[in-house]
């Protein structure tokens, strides 16, 4: 199981030193989630940052719109150093921004929100690199994993089985040692942390802990 913290659940005025302890730590992405105040009722940090923590670490960072304007932020964000950029299913006019995302070379995720039907990505499915399966609704770190949104998991598996093209299930929110099981028996691959990792003594433990489950 790959594992991602998500640093909006770290200390935000000390970025930089909590990026070089996950990295230390063994994670293998860092999630960094963009919110607008109107996609969802926060907001969280922009392109400047992820430019200035750049340095600070050799992992991927996976960069999570939670954006109504998606398309206007692409090209920001490519050039502060994304690795990959997720934008949510639930945003009208996609093709372009999808479109964009490729051209400039990064791998594009689609995100669903927990109400969300699977069936949603299928006219997307040859387009991106990733999915989010939103297991929260997103907006603050911290919440409980709602339950029912792993059933999307099998269903869509056996959708990109049947079609030969089978990219990784990304699992974000509520994710724990006491949960991370049921979501490894769903078929995720990868999984977002923020309360989980940032809210533990140990980082590297809680890393450990969602990363070496048996499914
Ligand atoms: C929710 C975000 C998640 C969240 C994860 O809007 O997309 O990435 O910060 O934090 P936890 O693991 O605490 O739910
Ligand atoms: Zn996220």
């Amino acid at each position: 199981m790959r594992v991602a913290p998500s640093i909006i659940a770290g200390d935000q005025a000390r970025l930089g030193a909590e990026v070089r302890a996950i990295t230390e730590a063994g994670a293998d992405l860092v999630h960094l989630d963009v919110m607008d105040g109107h996609f969802v009722p926060n907001l969280t940090l922009g392109p400047g940052v992820l430019k200035d923590l750049r340095p600070h670490t050799p992992l991927p960072f996976d960069v999570h719109l939670m954006l109504s304007n998606p398309g206007g932020f692409i090209d920001a964000f490519v050039e502060a150093g994304a690795s990959r950029i997720a934008i949510h299913v639930e945003v009208p006019d996609l093709d372009p921004v999808l479109r964009r995302i490729a051209e400039r070379g990064v791998q594009a995720g689609l995100a669903l929100n927990p109400p969300t039907p699977w069936q949603d990505v299928i006219p997307w499915l040859g387009r991106v690199d990733f999915l989010l399966v939103m297991t929260v609704h997103p907006g603050f770190y911290g919440q409980a994993l709602i339950p029912d949104a792993l059933d999307k998991i099998p269903p869509l598996k056996q959708h990109m089985d049947a079609l030969g093209r089978r990219i990784p299930i990304m699992v974000d929110g509520g994710v724990d040692p006491r949960n991370i099981a049921r979501i490894a028996g769903a078929g995720a691959d990868e999984v977002v942390a923020g309360s989980a990792v940032f809210r533990s003594p140990d980082y590297r433990e809680a890393i450990a802990a969602l990363r070496e489950v048996r499914s």
